[in-house]
């Protein structure tokens, strides 16, 4: 049995190669202590016409690199699990598979959702760039590229920030079945630098039909999004006065909603539920709703006692029920980290797929009760909503 689980893990890392799913594989948890050798990465990458697996080796105080065939890599992986390292995790876009080994040999799997939304094959090469800095005046009026469109000194975070976006909005979009014209309600849009780069995106890289309403309840900043989207002719975006909470989205296909303080990622969500959006995604912030509700009586006090740790708790519950509320209501969710956090604090995104499949309603209404139940919390605001 225990020998099953690594013949297991050895053929999801197979099917994972051949299908060029492979996001990437860690060893780690070295069987021998002495050992200089720490861990060892394999990516896939397209070198020249060649795919290959990449081994990055880290020692104590170096690093290496080198690259296998296919089958080859594959081989040394397989010698790798059985004389240097216990462990692996093999991330793909499907699914992440951990293995345990312990001393006597015998392994066992774990499966978990999938951390990561897409392949990188040319992770040492300079990354796509999703949106064209030539003439790109929206930019430029938005204060992130110069006259002569160059990143600016202290935009290159944005930037990075904008590019990671569209990048994950083109992975999510893949597994939409119709996007002949795309409806998309942007919610919380501030300044408009995302929701212009994603109209920019999908109009002039993808060659989507798309049209693109930035609900926002600064008058200030609708008057000048609007100025601006007429200025540069992006006549299918447009930006509205009003609130999360009281706009009429009407049909859409795919609701977003980044950075809404606290419950007004609760109000968007619904908002996306109710329109039955194909696709939701929100990058959350401010999860304060559930963090003023706990009570913990358990043996979680002892950890949530200290603030810094209610805080990331709070967090996590936060998002994490909003994940199983979507999954209510038939969608499937992945959670993951939208931009690490040197940039910024609120980098979680949660996105929902909707689906036809069915959905055992009670089995996650129990899981939402048992979680409530060990942090004391009431509700969720999103259920509220919901009215579940
Ligand atoms: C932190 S900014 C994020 C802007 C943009 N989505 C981004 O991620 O760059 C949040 C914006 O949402 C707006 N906002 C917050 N709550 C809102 C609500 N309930 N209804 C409409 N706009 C809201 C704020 O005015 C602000 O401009």
């Amino acid at each position: 049995m225990p020998e099953n689980q690594k013949n297991i893990f050895k053929e999801k890392l197979q099917f994972a190669v051949d299908n060029q799913e492979l996001v990437k594989l860690i060893l780690s948890k070295k069987r021998n202590k002495s050992s200089d050798l720490k861990k060892i990465t394999v990516k896939i990458s397209k070198i020249k016409e060649d795919t290959k697996l990449t081994f990055n080796y880290t020692y104590n105080t170096n690093d290496k690199t080198k690259n296998f065939n296919l089958e080859e890599g594959i081989n040394e992986i397989e010698i790798l699990l059985e004389k240097e390292f216990f462990n692996a995790d093999l991330f793909t876009t499907k699914e992440t598979i951990q293995l345990f080994t312990n001393k006597k040999n015998n392994s066992k799997i774990k499966v978990l959702e999938p951390t990561f939304t897409e392949v990188n094959f040319n992770h040492d090469k300079v990354k796509k760039q999703r949106i064209s800095l030539k003439d790109n005046l929206y930019l430029q009026e938005l204060g992130i590229i110069t006259k002569d469109f160059k990143i600016k000194k202290d935009m290159h975070d944005k930037y990075r920030q904008i590019n990671k976006y569209l990048e994950i909005i083109e992975s999510l979009l893949a597994n939409l079945k119709n996007k002949e014209e795309l409806k998309i309600a942007d919610m919380g849009s501030g300044k408009g630098y995302l929701t212009f780069a994603l109209y920019d995106f999908l109009k002039n890289s993808l060659n989507l039909q798309a049209q693109i309403s930035g609900i926002e309840f600064r008058e200030d900043l609708v008057n000048k999004s609007n100025v601006l989207a007429n200025k540069i002719g992006f006549s299918n975006l447009n930006f509205k006065k009003g609130t999360i909470e009281q706009t009429e989205i009407g049909e859409i296909d795919v609701l977003i909603a980044l950075h809404a303080c606290d419950t007004a990622t609760d109000e968007a969500i619904f908002k996306g539920i109710k329109a039955n959006a194909s696709l939701i995604v929100v990058a959350p912030c401010c999860q304060k709703q559930i963090r003023r509700q706990f009570n913990v009586s358990n043996e979680m006090a002892s950890i949530v006692k200290h603030g810094i740790l209610k805080e990331r708790q709070a967090v996590i519950i936060t998002d994490g029920l909003r994940a199983l509320i979507l999954e209510v209501f038939g969608y499937k969710t992945k959670v993951f980290e939208f931009i690490s956090d040197e940039h910024t604090p609120k980098n979680i995104m949660i996105a929902g797929t909707k689906h036809n499949g069915k959905v055992n309603k009670q089995e996650i209404f129990e899981k939402l009760k048992a979680i409530k139940s060990l942090f004391g919390i009431e509700y969720h605001y999103l259920e509220k909503l919901m009215k579940i």
